[in-house]
């Protein structure tokens, strides 16, 4: 796939088959964005694949956690307000997604049933966990943010699916108790990838973006 088509054409996707990914292709995906430039090429980045029993593991942890509502503890505290503007776009967004689900705005029971879903990886039996070292900061956030647009368009490029998703790192004891991994090591997104519904509703989203016109400014 050209790249400018893959930038075009992938959207997230959230509903899989209960499969898991093969790990030839996972490693494809993940050896062509390792490629991410970084700060210096300092590669702050670690990357955990989860399938099988570890994925079990986790979906069901986090999934009866979510289903208690327990806000969690994610590493990097979700934003509990946003400014007007982002509000606006997040509102159009949220709308968009349940009307393309045929959702009511007032159906709280399906909508609780969607959020859950994540905590399921969205049907998938693989998902990919981005943590970094606690020593690092900002910049290296923003470096693992450009290996997870690289995975996300990889992903779509071999015909696959992904989602990123903050709500799955929202339980990081689980992770790290999954990953057995130490303290120190802090979760910043976790990715459902695998073979989506090609049919399902949730497959077939397409959501706006701002005009180029009142996203960009030139300065001659
Ligand atoms: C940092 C980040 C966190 C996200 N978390 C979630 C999530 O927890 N659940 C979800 O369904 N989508 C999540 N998304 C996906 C966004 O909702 C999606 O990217 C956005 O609505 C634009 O749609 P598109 O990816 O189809 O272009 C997340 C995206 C990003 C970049």
């Amino acid at each position: 796939m050209e790249l400018f088509e893959a930038m075009l054409t992938r959207s997230s996707k959230r509903d899989f088959e209960d499969k898991p990914v093969p790990k030839e292709t996972i490693d494809k995906i993940l050896s062509a964005s390792l490629r991410a430039p970084s700060w210096a090429n300092s590669q702050p980045w670690e990357i955990a694949v989860s399938t099988g029993k570890t994925s079990e593991f986790i979906k069901k942890s986090i999934y009866k956690l979510a289903s208690e509502d327990n806000p969690g503890n994610p590493d990097f505290p979700f934003p509990v307000s946003w400014p007007d503007k982002q509000n606006a776009n997040m509102f159009e967004t949220g709308k968009l997604i349940y009307e393309s689900m045929d959702i009511s705005r007032n159906d709280a029971a399906k909508r609780k049933d969607i959020a859950l879903y994540n905590y399921d990886f969205f049907g998938s039996q693989t998902a990919i966990f981005i943590y970094m070292d606690e020593k690092l900061g900002i910049w290296s956030a923003l470096d693992s943010g450009m290996l997870i647009q690289n995975i996300l368009l990889g992903a779509h490029a071999a015909g696959l699916g992904a989602c990123p998703q903050a709500y799955i790192v929202r339980y990081p004891d689980i992770l790290r108790e999954a990953f057995k991994l130490p303290e120190s090591k802090k979760f910043l997104l976790g990715i459902s990838i695998g073979f989506y519904k090609k049919d399902s509703a949730a497959n077939n989203i397409h959501t706006s973006r701002v005009e180029l016109k009142d996203a960009v400014k030139y300065y001659d």
